[in-house]
This record gives structure tokens, sequence and C-alpha cells, in this order.
């Protein structure tokens, strides 16, 4: 069912979003001290842009470690990023400063995120705020059942990005029946299902997809300018 309360399957969308022409972009990459201090180093490397996301998690008993590893799978669907995967107990400020795009994980803890994770915003990141706006970010969680705040916990951690001045984003598309991403991935225990391993994919290669189009600006990544099929409302 969609929205509207139609019957859909899935369906192909062929919209093209406008991105800037190349003077624009140009221009825009010399107001924007970050972009021309990326793409300058960058571009002289290997003349080709590339995104660097991080996929940073906590995880106690390792349901979120794999939900990590599905997102970073995600982010390498797109062609040019670059993916570190960090345990926030081993995570440093400076990998957030590094990135462009992230997704943070957590398990699901009395409908929060960790106190772990918690914790590395508070205290890690405190010298960071800021200094780090700008960036694009979305939010995953394992919780111990379906029902125990796995998308409120997610709205935790997007409410701490937010207030670090991340751009923060849900997903549209459906993964699967009945299967959706809108507040970031989630799963009950671990993702052992096909839907909640393909929703993990999912958000790496959306992150992904943003980093390209609006870091890089890489306007054929956006999703409305992909032929290939996103699948509804099933
Ligand atoms: C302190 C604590 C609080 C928890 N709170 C919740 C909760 O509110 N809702 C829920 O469904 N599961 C809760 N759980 C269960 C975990 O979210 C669940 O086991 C999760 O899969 C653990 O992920 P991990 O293996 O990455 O640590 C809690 C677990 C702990 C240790």
């Amino acid at each position: 069912m969609s929205r509207n309360g139609k019957r859909t399957s899935s369906i192909t969308f062929h919209a093209r979003i406008d991105g800037p022409s190349e003077p624009e972009r140009q221009a825009r990459i010399l107001v924007n001290p970050r972009l021309a201090l990326g793409l300058g180093k960058i571009l002289t490397r290997s003349n080709t842009p590339m995104g660097k996301i991080l996929v940073l998690y906590d995880s106690r008993s390792g349901n979120t470690t794999k939900m990590a590893e599905l997102v970073a799978e995600g982010v390498r669907k797109i062609p040019g990023m670059e993916v570190r995967l960090r345990n926030v107990e081993g995570a440093k400020a400076d990998d957030v400063v590094w990135c462009d795009g992230l997704a943070v994980g957590s398990p699901t803890n009395m409908g929060l995120l960790s106190w772990k994770m918690k914790r590395f915003w508070d205290e890690t990141m405190q010298d960071q705020w800021m200094k780090v706006d700008g960036k694009l970010a979305c939010a995953f969680s394992s919780s111990g059942g379906w029902g125990g705040g796995n998308e409120l916990a997610c709205q935790s951690i997007l409410t701490v990005l937010m207030n670090f001045g991340f751009l923060v984003f849900g997903v549209t598309d459906y993964v699967g029946k009945l299967a959706t991403l809108h507040y970031g991935a989630v799963a009950a225990r671990e993702p052992r299902s096909e839907n909640d391993q393909n929703a993990c994919r999912k958000l790496g290669e959306r992150l992904a997809e943003w980093v390209a189009v609006m870091i890089d600006g890489r306007k054929e990544d956006h999703p409305l300018n992909k032929s290939e099929t996103r699948m509804a409302p099933n």
C-alpha cells in the first residue's frame, strides 16, 4: 500500500534533479572552505573526488557490529568511497572530523542510544562542537525485540547528531515486503533476515549517494537520477 492508500508495486523513478552547472559548482567550492580544501587536496592526488565515510558503532554482544559491517558493505556499492569502520571504544574525534558522511549505530538501551555512544559525543567530541557542521549523517540500532524502541534509539542518535550540526536523513525506499528504514536501519537482535540485512546495506548506500551528490558534486548519483528500480511500499 502506498501512503495514499493505493496498492503499488515496485516503481521506477525517472525524475531528474538538476544540479549546478560546472561554473556554478566551482563558484560554490570557492565560497565553501570545507569543500575547497577537501576537493583541492583530493583532486591533486587522483583527479577523482573520493567521499569519506565513517561507520561508528557501539556493540556489547555483537549485533550492532554486524549491522555496522552491512552498512559499510552498502557504502561500497557506490564507487569512489573510502570507508572507515570504528568501534566507539577505539574511535577518535579525528575520525569524525575526517569524514564527509557518518552512520552511527548503537544497541537500543532503554529506548535510547547506549551510554558509551552518548559519552563519545559528550566527552570525546566536546571540543569539536561548532567545528563539524554540515556533514551528512544517519542512524541504526539493534534492540532486544520488535517494539523494544529501536526507532526511538535511532531518533535519539539523530538528535545528538543534529545538536552537532549534522544534516541527518531517513530513507523512503522499501527493502522488502513491509520492510523499510524511514528513521534509520533497525533490527531485533542480529540482522538475520534478508530484509534486515538489506535495510543496513541500503542505509550505507544512501549515505554514500548523498555524499557523492552533495560533497563531491556527482549529481548522477542522486537516487532520483538513477534509472534502476527503487522499491515502493508493497
Ligand atoms: C542496559 C540495556 C538496556 C537495554 N534496553 C533495551 C530496550 O529498551 N529495548 C530493547 O528492545 N532491548 C533492550 N536491550 C537489549 C539490546 O538492545 C539488544 O540485546 C541488542 O541486540 C544488543 O545489541 P549489541 O549486541 O550490539 O550489544 C537492552 C540491553 C541492555 C544491556
